[in-house]
């Protein structure tokens, strides 16, 4: 991809280190020949660089503010240290135009994940504030290469710049959030990866937009699923599309099967739509025999602890709000308010009947205890709800454990659904429960919990 990978200056000895500034960028998002688009990236790019760590070694982030607002980061997914969170208000200032901010920890499991900007992310992650983290396995399965795929979804005006004009738009916020009408992947209108018959590829994916719903498609080829939002899975045939709501990600194996010099279209499902985003091109060659690939490796198991259902601290996370919805007021700032005060002051949504980050926390647990939250989205809107510094299972409808777990940081309920999530809340802190819908968040689909 075009985003390149920084030097790892003193990585050998145990500790990658980077330097990230947040600034104006700048990419080509549409069809060759027309304009390039004005975005913020880190280091000028977008997606900004591939953050790369081995599992069990410190990485280090200095993280400049080069924009005219404040900013911070959040490694998302990562079950970091309460203090490098990223979550502006709650773990850390915001940094400040001009000021720095110096990250430091050490991931405890191998995966993809991300980074992004974490405070008025509606808008900065809109314009591009956002990149790859990858996490390597001591021992990385053997693959011959490694394909990583962003995808993202711009709303751009006529000129091909961002459209200004809707950003924090209050009607969007109440609706999906704010949907794109240009959609990338590492911020190229359509990706051409050229491939050769017979290799073994890694494809890590991420949905960084703001709103959309993408389920990918890989036409002519039958990939495992190796790994959800960073954490591994049983190796299983990926039927269908993978879909990713936004923030999610899956991690691929693709054997490269198709015939020399054939094509096949990379497709993006969404909102009823189908679009071609890129295409796997085979050349002449032939690297090897497929059949010689063998089995799919499975990644070493990261050994998340599961919880205890029975003793399990049980809480509820009941949504509302949003255009059609029934909310009548919501807590706000410690007052209650109608609905068209809340819609006054930018809120459409509450959790538990509060809009917005609420004082006090949604519940407080002690280090270790187990949690299940049963969450209800009551609304006429899908929503993928994300947790910090915590995965989490996603418990049988009869409220059992799966007999297959799949850890993840993010889950989507479709309009009318309801889950029920467990976890052992073993990270001390205050942390982020929100919807991933940037739109959503902003609007009032946020709280907390603490671990003490
Ligand atoms: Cu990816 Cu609180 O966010
Ligand atoms: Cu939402």
């Amino acid at each position: 991809m075009g985003t390149g990978l920084l030097s790892r200056p003193g990585f050998s000895s145990g500790e990658a280190s980077y330097r990230l500034t947040a600034g104006p960028a700048r990419a080509l998002l549409l069809p060759k020949g027309e304009p390039e688009t004005a975005l913020w990236g880190f280091n000028g790019r977008v997606p900004g660089p591939v953050l790369r760590v081995k599992r069990g070694e410190e990485l280090a982030v200095t993280v400049e503010n080069g924009l005219e607002q404040p900013t911070a980061v959040h490694w998302h997914g990562i079950r970091i240290e309460n203090a490098m969170d990223g979550a502006a208000g709650l773990t850390q200032e915001a940094i400040a135009p001009g000021a720095r901010f110096d990250y430091r920890f050490t991931p405890p499991d191998a995966g993809t994940y991300w980074y992004h900007s974490h405070n008025r992310s509606w808008e900065q992650i809109a314009r591009g504030l956002y990149g790859l983290l990858i996490v390597e396995e001591e021992t990385p399965p053997a693959v011959d290469r490694e394909v990583l795929l962003v995808a993202d979804d711009w709303r751009l005006d006529d000129l091909g710049q961002i459209h200004e004009g809707s950003l924090g738009s209050l009607r969007d916020a109440a609706h999906a959030g704010r949907l794109g009408n240009v959609l990338t992947l590492n911020s190229q209108d359509f990706l051409e990866e050229a491939l050769e018959r017979g290799e073994r590829l890694r494809l890590r994916l991420c949905n960084c937009a703001n709103a959309r719903i993408l389920s990918l498609e890989f036409t002519g080829h039958d990939p495992w699923l190796i790994a959800v939002d960073g954490q591994p899975v049983a190796p299983r045939p990926q039927a269908g599309p993978v879909t990713l709501a936004p923030g999610q990600r899956a991690d691929l194996i693709l054997d490269a099967a198709g015939e020399p010099g054939s094509r096949h279209p990379i497709l993006a499902h969404t909102s009823g739509q189908t679009l071609e985003v890129g295409a796997l091109a085979y050349a002449a060659g032939i690297r090897r025999d497929p059949a010689e690939l063998g089995p799919v490796p499975a990644l070493p198991d990261s050994g998340l602890p599961l919880p205890h259902l029975s003793s399990a601290r049980r809480v509820e996370l009941a949504m509302a709000g949003g255009a059609m919805g029934r909310m009548e007021s919501a807590r706000l700032d410690g007052e209650e308010l109608g609905v068209r005060d809340l819609v006054d002051r930018g809120f459409a949504w509450s959790f538990n009947g509060v809009a917005g980050r609420p004082e006090e926390p949604w519940f407080t647990v002690a280090r270790g205890e187990s949690v299940v939250a049963r969450i209800v989205n009551d609304t006429g809107w899908p929503h993928v709800i994300h947790s910090h510094g915590h995965h989490f299972l996603i418990l049988e409808e009869n409220g059992s454990l799966p007999a297959d777990p799949i850890w993840r940081d993010g889950v989507l309920l479709e309009r009318g659904e309801t889950r029920q999530i467990a976890f052992v809340a073993d990270n001390p802190g205050k942390w982020l429960m929100h919807c991933h819908m940037l739109e959503h968040q902003a609007a009032g689909m946020l709280t907390w919990f603490e671990v003490s």
